[in-house]
């Protein structure tokens, strides 16, 4: 017996050594990998605009200084770097901006971008909760609590629909009596020429009647040349035919009507016209009258280097290579990146939880406080958090913004990760992030309750999922997601879930509807493609001979990859995870066990300067 005690201590003691040695050495590499990585990425966040197109990128700094008490109107786009919809909608975004690209000195097209956490002060101002958001600020725009900006809704992702929805805008405000500062943009609804001159300016000496298709071409030439002095520009849509019929211009449309002061039609045929504005330009010319100086406005204030940043992409790509050969496993850096960006770019959006969103907010913390693997002083910010969200009836997103910024202070030892992604991280600075690093998130946490769990009765088996549904419901930027997702709860009985095995299983085939559902989507990741989890290649016997599924092995496999013992601490600071072991979420991990952290630095330092040594 006694016998038996020693050897069993002796290989205690032998693993331990084994252990820290093991964990000093891989703390080396990745300590190199941990600078490279930052190195590569900095703090900076590549939003989904940049120098090439026509969004004006905002940041908080320059939202304030632009937008309030401005002399021009602002289109805005509130956006998220990770949403699959802000993705897809960026191209046409770009489309509306190019197409009103020359009027910058009196409406901008621009853009900010939510999931950097230096808007998050103007986001959550704003009430920006689904993404994408579009915004409306008039001229001379005040700072006023009661007016944050005009919703504008657009219907679809289509160009032309959404640069009439600017002009729309426009509009509606030129009806109100406010953006006086740009050329009118209704269309000329007469029947005849007779009017033209009646809304031209009365030092216009020239005006230019364009009669369009369908293609938007009159508004963007009055914005063309808006500050050309003496000339003005209206349009007429095809659907005015009476006017058509009277100028006999059916069938050259578009097409330009020049007038002159007294009425007279100058000119109406241009059967070999490059373009309509080449028209313009042309015959202003010939009357003497220079365009160029006023049609190329130059804006930009922007700062270049900022945007510009060059990320070596090269390196980026070397790590997420090995990062991907690596298989299914999981990253302290995700799980932590993953909490942080949901507690600061989500939860404190909303500037007011009560109610229902109050409640989801207390299982979802709840939740946390026990599943999540965080380290001792995390473990305490946990609680803290838990705390506020039950110690009152109503809780200010300011509130839980100001603990999370405190938490991640200097010396308080509760984040061991940059916020960065790492198994999440995508071929793109604009693909995979923070909806991967959700869906890591709720399946370890379905995982470890099962874990910590065992065998205990009067359990809710649904403690996880719930917390996972109301944070989807609430809190979850992307509107379309958490749409699809509720209602896929409902179709797929999440309510019946009956186990805490069920749990993971439930929330592993909800992910496989989404996964087929994107298979092929122009958001995903080109190096990461949407296929069904796990893949035959990584677990073989996950699947029966005839293709279906074989769901004891498909669980098996589940929980070993969300296990807490299947983190990987790759660029995390394994001092701040292991400080003052104990009480921490770690303490069912294994490997590194119940051991005083100081006594292993000293048990294995001589191994280590010996490892240092032989490796020269
Ligand atoms: C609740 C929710 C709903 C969403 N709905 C939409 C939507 O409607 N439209 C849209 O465009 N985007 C949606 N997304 C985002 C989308 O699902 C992906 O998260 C995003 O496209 C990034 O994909 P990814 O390649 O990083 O892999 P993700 O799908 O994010 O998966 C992350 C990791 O989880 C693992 N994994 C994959 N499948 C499974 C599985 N079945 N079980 C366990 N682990 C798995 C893999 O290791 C994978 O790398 C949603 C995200 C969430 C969290
Ligand atoms: C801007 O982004 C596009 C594609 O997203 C890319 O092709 C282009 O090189 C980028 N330009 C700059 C200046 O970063
Ligand atoms: C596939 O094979 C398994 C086991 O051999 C069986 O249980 C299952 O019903 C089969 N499925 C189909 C669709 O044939």
């Amino acid at each position: 017996m006694a016998k038996n005690s020693t050897v069993s201590s002796n290989i205690g003691l032998f693993l331990i050594v084994l252990s820290v040695y093991v964990t000093i050495s891989y703390s080396v590499s990745i300590n190199s990998i941990h600078n490279r990585f930052r190195r590569n990425v900095g703090d900076t966040v590549q939003g989904l605009y940049n120098a090439s197109d026509d969004v004006e990128e905002l940041v908080e700094s320059s939202f304030n200084k632009n937008v309030y008490k401005s002399d021009r109107a602002w289109f805005i786009e509130f956006y998220n770097t990770w949403c699959g919809h802000c993705r897809k909608y960026a191209p046409t975004y770009k489309a509306v901006a190019e197409y009103f690209r020359d009027c910058k000195d009196i409406l901008v097209i621009a853009a900010i971008d939510c999931s950097n956490e230096i808007n998050e002060p103007t986001c959550r101002y704003f009430e920006i909760m689904g993404y994408p958001s579009l915004r409306y600020f008039h001229e001379n725009y005040l700072e006023d609590p009661l007016n944050l900006g005009l919703t504008v809704i657009k219907a679809n992702d289509e160009i032309s629909s959404n640069i009439q929805l600017v002009i729309n805008t426009i509009i509606a405000e030129q009806d109100k009596g406010r953006a006086q500062m740009i050329p009118k943009l209704h269309p000329y609804n007469h029947s005849d020429v007779s009017k033209v001159f009646e809304l031209a300016r009365s030092e216009d000496k020239f005006a230019f009647l364009i009669i369009e298709n369908v293609d938007l071409i009159g508004v963007q030439t009055i914005l063309t040349f808006h500050r050309v002095p003496h000339i003005f520009i209206t349009y007429a849509l095809k659907s005015n035919e009476v006017l058509i019929d009277s100028l006999g211009v059916s069938n050259s449309l578009p097409t330009v009507v020049i007038l002159s002061r007294d009425g007279r039609v100058v000119n109406k045929n241009f059967t070999n016209a490059v373009s309509l504005k080449d028209v313009i330009i042309k015959f202003l010319k010939g009357e003497g009258i220079e365009v160029e100086k006023y049609v190329t406005y130059n804006s930009d204030n922007q700062d270049k280097s900022l945007k510009e940043k060059d990320l070596k992409k090269s390196e980026e790509n070397e790590m997420i290579d090995k990062v991907r050969r690596m298989g299914d496993v999981i990253f302290q850096m995700d799980l932590e990146t993953a909490l942080r960006f949901s507690l600061r770019q989500e939860i404190s959006r909303t500037k007011i939880i009560e109610g229902d969103k109050l409640q989801a907010l207390r299982s979802y913390v709840q939740v946390l406080v026990k599943y999540f693997p965080i380290s001792k002083s995390g473990h305490h910010f946990l609680y803290d958090l838990s705390l506020l969200v039950t110690n009152s009836d109503s809780v200010k997103g300011t509130d839980i913004s100001s603990l999370v910024k405190e938490s991640e202070k200097e010396g308080k030892f509760i984040w061991s990760s940059p916020k960065q992604w790492l198994g999440c991280k995508g071929s793109t600075p604009e693909t995979r992030g923070y909806p991967c690093g959700v869906w890591t998130m709720f399946h370890f946490l379905t995982v470890n309750a099962g874990e910590q769990n065992i065998g205990r009765r009067n359990m809710d088996p649904k403690e996880v999922l719930n917390a996972m549904y109301g944070y989807i419901k609430y809190f979850f930027g992307c509107a379309d997601c958490s749409q699809h997702f509720q209602k896929m709860a409902s179709e797929r009985k999440i309510e019946q879930v009956s186990s805490l095995n069920e749990a993971i299983m439930w929330l592993w085939a909800a992910h496989n509807v989404v996964n087929a559902r994107l298979a092929g989507d122009p958001t995903e990741d080109p190096l990461f493609p949407k296929k069904q989890f796990p893949t035959a290649e990584h677990c073989p016997e996950c699947r029966y001979q005839n293709g279906s599924w074989n769901f004891y092995q498909v669980e098996q496999y589940m929980k070993h990859m969300y296990s807490s013992n299947n983190i990987r601490y790759i660029g995390s600071d394994m001092k701040v995870i292991h400080s003052d072991d104990g009480a921490s979420n770690f303490h069912s991990n294994g490997i590194l066990g119940p051991v005083d952290s100081k006594l292993k630095w000293l048990i294995l330092m001589p191994l280590y300067l010996g490892y240092i040594y032989a490796s020269h």
